[in-house]
């Protein structure tokens, strides 16, 4: 089997929070009348290995479970399943995981996952539902991505924002021209140089005795509050997000998105989202 490394103890959070939501999701809705999609655009191989080893066998094997195997060990299933992933390798693996669960219907697709949770999004009809979950190890989601997810008014979203990835290529000393497309194909916006840079004080008077000044880049929680707020222009509801560590600091923000407007379907998703905040 191939071995997919990656991730730390944040990894484990973010994977116990999606599988306790997948539970109760699955399980508030098992007597209505939908359809229930399980979408996983970065899906990887059902399995992560990870030097950080537990001395319980048992505890190990959990806590090496992606989130493809821990959608599919859900108590009240899924209706679908849809495990996209760009690497050969892993898509292989999903097959061969796949023929595990022959009860089940799983659909795998190799495709960036822009074009395929685009696809998905288009192709979901009036009584379906889904939870799609984005887990990229970097700056992959567009945002044109998102605004296909909010427009469904279907679909619960988790993703991870590579928050650190976002704050290095936004340089204290000013933007640099080169990160611009990958920071508005991110955030869908111009408007991140107003929102994440400041003018400094002026340092230094010019001959006509006017003051030269240098953008300065916003601390980091005027950043996280400004993809916050991106995000909650386009989904009715918005978490606050989990922030997901390392050693160095701050790595991801992981956030909760409901598209559905309905006060019914917003009021239920978001106390389901509650009732599982990570313990530390
Ligand atoms: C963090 S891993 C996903 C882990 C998985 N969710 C799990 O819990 O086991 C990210 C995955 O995204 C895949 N990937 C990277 N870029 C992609 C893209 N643009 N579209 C789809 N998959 C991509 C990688 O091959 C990798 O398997």
């Amino acid at each position: 089997m191939i071995k997919h490394e990656f991730g730390g103890e944040w990894t484990r959070i973010k994977l116990e929070v999606l599988e306790k939501y997948l539970n109760i999701y699955t399980t508030a809705l098992k007597n209505q009348p939908f359809t229930l999609h399980y979408v996983d655009a970065f899906a990887g191989t059902g399995q992560r290995d990870d030097e950080d080893k537990k001395t319980d066998p048992l505890l190990e094997l959990e806590a090496l479970k992606g989130s493809v195997r821990r959608a599919l060990e859900c108590r009240d299933t899924f209706h679908e399943y849809h495990f996209n992933d760009l690497k050969l390798e892993h898509v292989q693996a999903l097959e061969e995981l796949r023929a595990e669960y022959p009860e089940k219907v799983i659909h795998i697709t190799r495709l960036d996952a822009n074009d395929f949770v685009t696809n998905f999004c288009r192709s979901l009809g009036a009584t379906e539902r889904a939870i799609v979950f984005l887990d990229p190890y970097s700056t992959a989601v567009h945002w044109r991505t998102l605004q296909a997810i909010a427009a469904t008014k279907k679909v619960d979203l988790w993703m991870l924002f590579p928050i650190s990835i976002l704050l290095r290529i936004l340089p204290q000393s000013g933007p640099r021209d080169e990160w611009r497309p990958c920071i508005e194909r991110l955030l869908g916006t111009t408007e991140w140089e107003n929102a994440c840079y400041v003018e400094s004080e002026p340092l230094i008077g010019d001959l006509f005795g006017g003051q030269e000044t240098k953008p300065q880049r916003s601390d980091h929680e005027a950043v996280i509050q400004f993809v916050t707020r991106r995000l909650r222009e386009i989904f009715p509801h918005v978490g606050e997000p989990t922030r997901l560590n390392q050693r160095s600091g701050l790595l991801f923000l992981f956030y909760f998105a409901v598209s559905n407007p309905h006060p019914k379907a917003k009021a239920l998703a978001t106390k389901l989202s509650r009732a599982i905040q990570p313990k530390p």
